[in-house]
């Protein structure tokens, strides 16, 4: 049977064949550091846990409104406008079985054949297929290290065409780290709104920010910026939730509306139950959230003190997210070549850049213990020495 044109332009996540390789050495009895994980290592917290137990006993098991019940919307509106200085009614918040959905919804909602949408890499890898899963054609920025892996108003201005429809704004970011300005959004956005063009802001990793760094939403920016941008965040990075499948985006209310009906046919609502325990999550006390910023700071800290250190390699030190990005240009490896002899000879995973766009880095993630991530740069090290 022949494949739709959309299915042959789809590539499966490259970030999962080294993590499965690892994976298998590991239960070889194989010592493998691992740090390929783009999900915090902490439990989620007890409380979190027990509101959904909680709303499981009281047999909260059935369809809710597709958009999620409306005491989680009024949460996140309430949360956006006393963290994020946003006013959004909870009509034009639609949760979703995750960030990923949330950013899809968005594309499918507003992109089409014919369209671009710019996304400057190192990019979260599903982007680009999420842009063709909609008809239209991801446009890749290449960043630049010396500009901390950040698209400057300049480098969108250079790709912009009249198809410009979309552009990814992923803040702070992964895989590289990094954590957009106040001003440097607000440069872009006086593009966008030149031209009208929609703003993604994945915001998933707001929660992790290091330093006194401030994190802005795009959308708070100005009123332009609320007007043009698709507001997207989730709990599974803040909260420890990867696998409950819960996020949300916030929206002009013509936009949360039409994704309302896409995910109406697509998914139905996020699971009833885990909908309590994102209620628990914001209404609860955020002493958790800080504890774990505070653990992933001091790995942070000791990540890139160290890879600063190591021969053949750089990295900008990362303001935001538990990931790092190593430049092995000087190494003269493609970063696939790189990634499979660091697992080979020394027993270390890591991601190879070319699956987020940029083939002279590594990713390095930092959401494993202390423990592991001495013994892994230990390995590095030596590995470099070799190279
Ligand atoms: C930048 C970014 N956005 C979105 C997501 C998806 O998060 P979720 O688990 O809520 O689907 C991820 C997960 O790795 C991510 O790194």
């Amino acid at each position: 049977m022949d494949l739709a044109e959309r299915a042959n332009l789809i590539s499966p996540s490259p970030t999962l064949a080294i993590d499965t390789k690892a994976k298998q050495m590991k239960a070889e009895g194989q010592d493998v550091c691992s740090f390929g994980a783009g999900e915090p290592d902490f439990d989620t917290p007890e409380h979190i846990k027990q509101a959904a137990i909680e709303a499981l006993n009281n047999n909260f098991t059935r369809y809710t409104p597709s958009s999620g019940i409306p005491e989680l919307r009024e949460a996140i509106a309430r949360k956006l406008f006393r963290e994020n200085g946003l006013e959004y009614k909870p009509t034009q918040i639609i949760v979703s079985t995750g960030a990923k959905q949330s950013c899809a919804n968005a594309m499918l909602a507003v992109c089409q054949p014919g369209d671009e949408v710019v996304i400057p890499a190192p990019y979260w890898v599903s982007y680009p297929e999420m842009a063709r899963l909609a008809g239209a054609e991801p446009v890749i920025v290449q960043t630049k290290q010396e500009n901390g892996w950040k698209m400057t108003a300049d480098d969108f201005r250079d790709v912009m065409t009249p198809r410009t429809k979309m552009v990814v704004l992923n803040s702070p970011n992964n895989p590289t780290g990094a954590l957009y300005t106040r001003e440097e959004l607000a440069e872009i956005v006086e593009v966008c709104d030149e031209e009208g063009i929609c703003i993604l802001a994945d915001e998933m990793y707001e929660k992790l920010v290091y330093d006194d760094a401030e994190f802005v939403s795009v959308a708070a920016v100005s009123r332009q910026a609320y007007d043009l941008t698709i507001t997207v965040n989730g709990f599974s990075k803040a909260y420890a939730m990867t696998g409950w499948r819960l996020g949300y985006l916030a929206a002009p209310e013509n936009i949360a509306k039409a994704i309302d009906s896409i995910q109406s046919h697509l998914t139905s609502n996020p699971t009833s139950f885990a909908q309590y325990g994102a209620l628990a999550a914001l209404n609860g006390d955020q002493q958790c959230v800080s504890d774990m910023r505070d653990e992933f700071q001091v790995r942070r800290d000791y990540v890139y003190e160290r890879i600063s250190n190591m021969p053949n390699v750089t990295a900008v030190k990362p303001m935001g997210a538990f990931y790092i990005l190593m430049n092995i240009e000087r190494t003269a490896l493609s970063s696939t070549n790189f990634s499979d002899r660091l697992l080979s000879k020394q027993k270390v995973a890591v991601v190879p850049g070319i699956a987020f766009g940029n083939d002279k880095t590594v990713r390095i993630s930092y959401a494993t213990s202390l423990d592991v991530i001495k013994k892994g740069l230990d390995r590095i090290e030596e590995f470099l020495r070799t190279v």
